[in-house]
């Protein structure tokens, strides 16, 4: 039996996450290529010895690992779809336990990738493993593809889905890689936002100038910066680029009230992020931005003097990243073509400006009116004992609107994690109760799917 075999297995599973948290997979740091394959070796040859043949498929960068089990005949087929890869764990001081050391510390898990996306993953393994250990089979079909490039925006993908069609043919995707509501709040996800990412380097005066000498005559990439930056979001909270707000959808009724009627609301996010007050959009809650209205956000600035104490200086360059978060159906390339336009269209004379466009991704909306949303929300129920909401998030899965464009798939977010769980961040961790929760709800997924 599948969920008594969960609680006997509990201490090997643990020493076994223990070794799969250890590997820095970190997909953007060249220094770490090797750890990216090991890693994938490492889940490659844990799917075999779980009986779904684990394998190891190369992609221009980061490999994916596939895995299948597909006994189960004339029922449907999920495809798994998790991450390996991590972000780094700077800055190593905030730390409390090592970052690649699993730590179990009050009601959580400690170590990065925790929550994003090794634990979250791992569930799912578990969860076959309990079948196939106990009953010699399971109730559906099952492929998993485990990524290793997710956190640097799933470059190699898109080939990958296009050139394995056949492989990865299923009736729907299942991936668990975000928040739930809150604590005690399960949720099935019908929405991600996408993300356009940019980066702008303007360039003035061969050199950094006495601002003496010069300042007043010469213009100061730093000051155009910020001009620049300020123009691109008004009083009221939006943005201000022309044209931007052409392909988004407007909110539905239904989904306003469904957002006033949550058990969440402002004090929730003020209490996540210390700070005393929220600045939504006019006319929107805090909650309705976060999930269903796009957002700009300066994700780095570089200029000039940076140390200790004062230095009159005129920078010679100045640098920006920027970021998106979009909705329906606006796409990465049409904004970033508006933030260059107008970017071009207000940069004054004395400096030139270089635009680099970043990795992005579409943002994702599932059919709501499939039926498997409200089995997965059944099985979550089930697994947690608590109703189980549905929801929006404001984060982005690039893989997401890919499945949906290359393979046709609509996706279950099932996610175990929870907001505050510091993904990307010092102390990522994981409640302990999802792990469990999680375990227990996709063990309930596979039998209601099978039947
Ligand atoms: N797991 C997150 C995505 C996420 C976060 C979904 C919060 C829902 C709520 C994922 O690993 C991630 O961090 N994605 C990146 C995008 C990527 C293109 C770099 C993100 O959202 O910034
Ligand atoms: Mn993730
Ligand atoms: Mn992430």
């Amino acid at each position: 039996m599948a969920l008594p075999y969960l609680e006997k297995n509990y201490s090997r599973h643990l020493a076994e996450l223990r070794e799969f948290v250890a590997f820095p997979s970190i997909s953007t740091s060249p220094e770490h290529a090797d750890d990216m394959q090991k890693c994938a070796q490492w889940l490659a040859d844990h799917l075999t010895a779980l009986g779904l043949k684990g394998k190891v498929m190369p992609t221009a960068k980061h490999p994916v690992v596939y895995g299948e089990w597909t006994g189960a005949v004339g029922k449907p087929t999920l495809l798994i779809y998790g991450h390996y890869d991590v972000q780094p764990p700077e800055p190593l001081e905030l730390w409390e336990s090592p970052p690649f050391v699993l730590a179990e510390r009050g009601e959580y898990f400690f170590a990065r990738g925790i929550s994003d996306d090794k634990g979250q993953l791992f569930i799912h393994l578990k969860a076959i493993e309990a079948y196939l250990k106990t009953e010699g089979r399971l109730p559906v079909n099952v492929k998993l593809i485990l990524e290793g490039e997710e956190e640097i925006g799933s470059p190699s993908l898109p080939a990958f889905l296009e050139g394995n069609r056949r492989l990865l043919a299923a009736d729907a995707a299942v991936i668990s890689d975000n928040p739930m509501l809150g604590k005690g709040m399960p949720a099935v996800g019908y929405g991600l936002r996408g993300l356009a990412y940019a980066e702008i380097l303007l360039d003035g005066p061969n050199s950094d100038l006495h601002s003496g000498r010069f300042g007043g005559a010469v213009a100061n990439p730093a000051n155009v910066l910020c001009r620049m930056l300020g123009s691109l979001k008004d009083e009221y909270g939006r943005v201000a680029i022309p044209g931007f707000y052409d392909r988004v959808r407007p909110i539905a009724p239904e989904e306003r009230e469904t957002i006033r009627k949550l058990p969440i609301g402002e004090d929730f996010y003020k209490q996540a992020t210390g700070v005393d007050a929220l600045s939504p959009e006019e006319g929107h809650s805090a909650i309705e931005c976060i999930w269903s209205r796009p957002s700009m956000d300066i994700n780095g600035l570089t200029s000039g003097f940076q140390g200790e104490g004062a230095k009159t200086v005129l920078p010679a360059k100045a640098r920006a990243k920027l970021s998106f978060r979009l909705v329906p159906d606006q796409t990465p390339d049409e904004v970033l073509d508006a933030l260059e336009a107008h970017l071009k269209n207000i940069l004054p004379p004395g400096i030139r400006m270089t635009f680099l466009r970043h990795e992005g991704a579409y943002p994702a909306m599932v059919d709501r009116s499939d039926p498997m949303l409200k089995v997965a929300q059944k099985a979550l129920e089930a697994g947690f004992g608590k109703p189980c909401w549905l929801i929006r998030q404001g984060g982005t899965i690039p893989v997401v609107s890919l499945l949906k464009k290359i393979l046709n798939l609509n996706t279950l977010l099932l996610g175990f994690g929870l907001a505050d769980e510091n993904a990307h961040a010092p102390n990522e961790r994981l409640l302990i109760e999802n792990f469990t929760g999680g375990m227990r709800s996709i063990v309930h997924l596979y039998r209601m799917l099978g039947a």
